[in-house]
């Protein structure tokens, strides 16, 4: 029982605002692969909250074109839970580009769902400390932490 409850990891998901159009089947996919889904949210990100969750790639030339494709609608946050779920969501993707994914991983998700490096359905966590950092991100642990900016406060 230890030993297989031992590798039993979250991840983080975002389902991009171009697969929210297709959340169900994102979402069949993540059960079929025996991944559980423990927490969701829908959400249209504010620039400043993209641009801190990209943070790692501010420097990169697509940064402004990655910000403002994660800001044009909802996205959809996921957490998920399972054995390997890192990796395991991360070979569910497949390849970052989705024409690439269509010519060596048809089955992913990336090429059944997207369409290029920008418009590509999805997001996972890259290892377990991004995880450990993207989680918190959409899903603050405690009730009164703090939202990311622009959430609404619905009491108090
Ligand atoms: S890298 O070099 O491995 O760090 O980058 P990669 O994992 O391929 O991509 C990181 C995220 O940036 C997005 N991306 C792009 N957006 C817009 N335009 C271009 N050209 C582009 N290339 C990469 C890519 O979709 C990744 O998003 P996430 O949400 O992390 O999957």
């Amino acid at each position: 029982r230890r030993l297989l409850s031992q590798r039993t990891q979250r991840t983080l998901a975002i389902v991009k605002p171009d697969g929210v159009a297709n959340l169900g089947h994102i979402l069949n996919a993540i059960t079929l692969h025996g991944l559980k889904v423990t927490q969701a949210r829908m959400v249209r990100l504010t620039r400043a909250e993209a641009e801190t969750f990209y943070a790692e790639h501010a420097a990169r030339t697509f940064f402004p074109k990655l910000v403002e494709y994660m800001t044009s609608g909802p996205v959809v946050a996921l957490e998920l839970l399972g054995r390997d779920a890192v990796a395991r969501w991360r070979q569910m993707m497949g390849p970052t580009d989705s024409e690439a994914a269509r010519r060596d991983v048809p089955d992913s998700i990336r090429a059944q769902y997207g369409t290029d490096k920008t418009l590509n359905a999805v997001h996972g966590s890259d290892g377990a400390e991004a995880a450990a950092r993207e989680i918190p991100f959409f899903f603050p642990a405690e009730r009164d932490a703090p939202r990311p900016r622009g959430s609404v406060e619905l009491c108090g």
